[in-house]
């Protein structure tokens, strides 16, 4: 069934109020061929969780949200499993199954929030580890042609925070499904930030994948401020990844700050420092602002309209590349 005006208030962890001319939910391809049937000529905008979009008007078209549950064993052997997820599972329930079914490989992405089928977009990634480490493949439904269409890993180019569906087909895909190969023979990934930290104050010696999960928990619970309490969409912007001479002209004012390889002997910076440095850390408009732990989370205290924070984003660009000659990238979708 489709609804007329409904306000978006719940949909996005922002809190942002947005009102959608439009507003479905679907189960399955049939009910999408269904609802898309009766599209017209409307703009769509696909949602999950609502957990990376800034909505800065209302939207004047069809919303249309993902709701194809169900996790599946497509196969089975003594090391490893091929587990399939519906797109509309929420993906920290999902790190969870896999976890008391004793599958390894994305305990370090548990608590991340949003759907499974948004996880592909931007290839989801946090604690050394991202989701095209265990991709296997996805099932997409291609909007134009109504036709099913399968991508594996090689298809969908992850990179940083990136994928095709990010790029060349964009708006053209709506995710259904997606499988990962998980481990049963796990090779724990303990090395990045505080996990070994934590782990120790946790009194573990020989963590299973159930605790590096927990270290991961309390690790982020203490980082990031919570959507349920305060708007937010989680890391703003992107990490820049830049050249040597970039890095070289900051390391002039500044002795030491946050750093690492990249690929093609490129290094990547960390925009919260970036953003910190500036001066906009903390700073309170009222009803929005950057969060005071992590300059780079923008946050709704309540009563903000997505355009005001969109205009703080931009302001933020503008002042880390006049102070440091580097263009932040954003990392939320504008819609
Ligand atoms: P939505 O916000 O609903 O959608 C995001 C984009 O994907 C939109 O453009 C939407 O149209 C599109 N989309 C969604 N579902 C589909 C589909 N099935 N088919 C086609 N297109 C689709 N991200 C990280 O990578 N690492 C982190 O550590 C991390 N931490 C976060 C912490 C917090 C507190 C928050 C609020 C967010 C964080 N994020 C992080 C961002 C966010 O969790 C991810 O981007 C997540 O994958 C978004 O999922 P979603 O279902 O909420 O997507
Ligand atoms: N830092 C500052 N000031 C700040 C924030 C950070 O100086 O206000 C410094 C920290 O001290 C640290 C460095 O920047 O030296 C990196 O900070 P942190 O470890 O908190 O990670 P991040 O780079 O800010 C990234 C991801 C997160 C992911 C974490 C953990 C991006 C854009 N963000 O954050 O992903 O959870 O690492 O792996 O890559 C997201 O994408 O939404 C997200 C939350």
């Amino acid at each position: 069934m489709i609804q007329s005006n409904v306000d978006l208030q719940p949909y996005n962890t922002f809190g942002l109020s947005s009102i959608a001319k439009r507003f479905a939910a679907f189960r399955n391809a049939e009910e999408l061929t269904d609802i898309l049937s009766q599209r017209g000529n409307d703009p769509l905008l696909i949602l999950g969780g609502g957990s990376n979009i800034l909505l800065t008007k209302d939207f004047e078209g069809l919303v249309i949200k993902n709701e194809v549950m169900g996790f599946q064993v497509i196969e089975n052997d003594d090391t490893s499993v091929l587990i399939e997820s519906g797109a509309g599972e929420v993906w920290h329930e999902f790190v969870m199954h896999c976890i008391n079914e004793g599958y390894g490989g994305i305990e370090n992405l548990s608590l991340i929030p949003g759907s499974v089928g948004a996880s592909p977009m931007q290839n989801i990634g946090a604690y050394g580890v991202e989701i095209k480490d265990t991709f296997d493949s996805l099932q997409a439904y291609h909007i134009e042609s109504g036709e099913v269409h399968s991508f594996n890993h090689e298809q969908c180019e992850f990179g940083y925070r990136e994928s095709v569906f990010k790029r060349a087909l964009k708006g053209q895909y709506i995710i259904l499904s997606v499988r990962f190969r998980l481990s049963k023979k796990h090779e724990l990934n303990t090395s990045y930030g505080a996990i070994e930290t934590e782990l120790k104050s946790l009194g573990i010696e020989n963590p299973s994948i159930k605790d590096v999960s927990t270290a991961v928990i309390n690790i982020r619970s203490s980082k990031l401020p919570d959507p349920k309490k305060i708007g937010n969409a989680g890391s703003f912007f992107k990490n820049p990844v830049v050249a040597q001479e970039a890095v070289d002209a900051i390391a002039e004012n500044y002795k030491q700050f946050p750093q690492y390889p990249a690929p093609n002997g490129k290094i990547k910076l960390a925009a919260g420092w970036l953003i910190e440095q500036a001066g906009w850390k903390g700073k309170d408009f009222g009803s929005y602002g950057v969060h005071k732990n992590q300059a780079l989370v923008l946050v709704n205290y309540g009563g903000s309209k997505g355009s005001q924070i969109y205009d703080l984003s931009e302001q933020i660009i503008q002042d880390v590349e006049s102070k440091f000659g580097i263009k932040l990238e954003r990392e939320v979708n504008m819609i």
